[in-house]
């Protein structure tokens, strides 16, 4: 049989880039979108073998067609690009951060599934995975606008299940905790001190735990549909709760 294509969005770090390497070490051939080229060439060259990194915004319409054209057949879509933006209360929320989480995260999310899903119908066993969080269940304070992105990316990967039923085609969502990435870098605009502040104390997932289960969900027999797999750090219970041993600082 000859490998079958998985698509990962947001590959240039992260839990992205670990699932570029666990899926080709899965035997997928891979290909990898994200904005960043020259990280994301960077993943590709070292997975090697037929790893391909093609140039993809997730918010931008005219980027989504140019980076599905290249991608004559797939099998799996891991819709992964996305991540928060500030940590401001709704009172003085920015609405522009507000629009750009609901862009990437839900809307980067439609429009990759929408262009790619007859391929993934072609493929006769198509699989689409969509990477939400734990604060898609549980709202925190400032967390307000990437809640509200969760929330709905989770609604989306529901009503997909439900509107594909009796088609060769499954659609789960891996919803991680606390995962030391780039996330919290992203999140607090560059602020390395802050971002190191949110894992203090703490042993977090890492990109390739998540990897290791979304690899898990798609090379489960194609009659299993992994619907949802909620995975958090031992020092995490919900997002509001993490134990924290005291540190030097
Ligand atoms: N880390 C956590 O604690 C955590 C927890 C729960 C859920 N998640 C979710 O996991 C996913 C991956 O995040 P991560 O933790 O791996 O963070 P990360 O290291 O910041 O990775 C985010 C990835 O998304 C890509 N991306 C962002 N905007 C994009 C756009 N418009 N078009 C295409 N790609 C875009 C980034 O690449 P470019 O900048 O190169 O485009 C990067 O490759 C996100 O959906 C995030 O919400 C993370």
């Amino acid at each position: 049989m000859p490998p079958r294509t998985a698509v990962v969005t947001g590959a240039s770090s992260g839990i992205g880039a670990a699932t570029a390497r666990h899926l080709a070490d899965a035997g997928f051939d891979v290909v990898l979108g994200a904005r960043r080229v020259d990280r994301l060439t960077e993943v590709a060259r070292a997975i090697g073998g037929s790893a391909r990194a093609i140039e993809l915004d997730a918010t931008d319409d005219a980027s989504v067609a140019r980076f599905c054209a290249e991608v004559p057949t797939c099998s799996v879509l891991v819709n992964n690009a996305g991540g928060a933006l500030g940590l401001e209360t709704v009172e003085h929320a920015d609405l522009d951060q507000w629009q750009a989480m609901y862009d990437t995260n839900v809307l980067g999310t439609v429009r990759l599934t929408r262009a790619l899903l007859p391929r993934l119908i072609e493929s006769g066993d198509g699989h689409v995975i969509v990477i939400g969080s734990i604060a898609a269940y549980e709202p925190y304070s400032g967390g307000g606008g990437y809640n509200a992105a969760k929330f709905a990316e989770r609604a989306v990967a529901s009503v997909l299940r439900q509107e594909l039923l009796g088609r060769p085609i499954r659609v789960t969502e891996v919803d991680p905790g606390m995962v030391e990435t780039e996330f919290s870098l992203v999140r607090f605009d560059g602020d390395a001190e802050r971002a190191a502040q949110v894992y203090a104390g703490v042993t977090p997932l890492t990109a390739d735990d998540v990897a290791a289960c979304i690899t898990f969900a798609a090379t489960r027999p194609s009659h299993v549909n992994i619907d949802t797999l909620v995975v958090l750090a031992r020092d995490q219970a919900g997002a509001r709760q993490v134990h924290r041993r005291p540190t030097d600082e």
